[in-house]
């Protein structure tokens, strides 16, 4: 009945399908990509902080704190910075104020699948060249009339990463319309664009607090590229919500981007245990993708991809199957969990493959 009084846009969307978050606490949550290990200590001090009377005052709307910090991870300066609600919001706004042209956007058939529903919600053409056979993205497929360029790298849900060479490779090729290289996973071993940005202007390399900074839910992303690309999303950012990023937000990430010894040591321990993984599916008859990723992408030799999820799920391990497209259907998304989240994930396998 309500429905009625739906604008014309939102009879047309598909929205995305976020993985499940159950709300039951003894499961084995390996669905969602985030770290098995909790925030630095240093980022819950720092939200502890923030718990205060300040609480009434609305927060920076620039964020200008944390893009400092990040400003100095990085070796760029603050202007080239732009902070967002999540990696997902400063996408939103990068599809709104920098892909949507006359010319199609290019991203892979086989990828985030958030980025064909910001198109419809935005009104932005898309195509999407294939992966390989062996699930990579050739460069040179994306040598075509575009009105911009996107993909992960590494890849999701893949984990597949692309060499630096390649992506300058694109940039050269590719300079009349913007290329995003969204590296929510590069900090697991993938070689990241952002020491690029200077040469080329047409350069965004978008980064999550989520994965790699165990911090997804305080939700905070970013982007870092030429100052003329971050006056296009503050445009739209300022147009849309003034004040993304919260108090305990801008104050928890800060803290998160000056720990480094702990992020080093958190992603160390991610690669480690992602290495045991592999062999461990291996030796059960899986397949598994080379991942630069905090996940793998596996296939069973004789079981399929549903029935496989579907009988952890009932052992009270979750992971993550995608049925479209159908090339993906066989697939398993695992996230690389702790050694005992892995002990539970191939002990149930064990059960299910007898
Ligand atoms: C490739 C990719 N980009 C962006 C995101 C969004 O991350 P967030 O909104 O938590 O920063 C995800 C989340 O899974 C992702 O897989």
């Amino acid at each position: 009945m309500g429905n009625r009084y739906w604008s014309a846009v939102v009879h047309e969307l598909t929205p995305y399908t976020p993985g499940e978050q159950p709300q039951c606490a003894n499961l084995v949550k390996l669905n969602t990509n985030e770290n098995p290990y909790g925030p630095s200590p240093r980022v819950l001090a720092a939200l502890r902080g923030e718990i205060a009377d300040t609480l009434r005052l609305y927060p920076d709307p620039d964020g200008g704190r944390l893009k400092i910090a990040i400003a100095d991870f990085h070796g760029v300066a603050a202007s080239q910075v732009f902070v967002g609600n999540g990696s997902d919001e400063v996408l939103g706004h990068i599809f709104q104020a920098l892909l949507k042209h006359d010319a199609p956007v290019l991203f892979p058939d086989i990828t985030y699948s958030f980025y064909p529903v910001y198109c419809r919600l935005y009104g932005v053409a898309f195509r999407q060249p294939p992966l390989t056979e062996t699930f990579e993205i050739r460069v040179d497929d994306y040598f075509q009339p575009n009105g911009g360029i996107i993909f992960p790298n590494p890849n999701a849900p893949t984990g597949r990463a692309l060499p630096l060479a390649e992506i300058e490779r694109l940039l050269q090729a590719n300079t009349e319309s913007a290329v995003v290289i969204d590296e929510a996973y590069v900090d697991f071993g993938g070689e990241s664009a952002v020491g690029l940005v200077n040469r080329y202007p047409q350069l965004l390399v978008v980064h999550t607090l989520s994965k790699s900074r165990s911090l997804a839910g305080l939700r905070v992303g970013y982007a870092i590229g030429h100052e003329g690309l971050i006056e296009a999303l503050t445009r739209v950012k300022d147009s849309f919500n003034s004040y993304p990023l919260d108090r305990p937000a801008i104050a928890g990430a800060c803290a998160a981007m000056e720990d480094r010894a702990y992020f080093a040591e958190t992603c160390r321990r991610v690669v480690a245990a992602r290495a045991m993984l592999t062999a461990e599916l291996a030796a059960l008859d899986f397949t598994v993708l080379p991942s630069a990723a905090n996940f793998v992408f596996v296939r069973h030799r004789r079981e399929g991809g549903a029935a496989l999820a579907a009988a952890l799920r009932e052992r009270g391990v979750i992971v993550r199957h995608f049925k479209e497209p159908s090339r993906i259907a066989p697939f398993l998304r695992i996230t690389v969990g702790t050694d005992a989240q892995r002990a539970a994930l191939i002990e149930a396998l064990r059960e299910i493959l007898a």
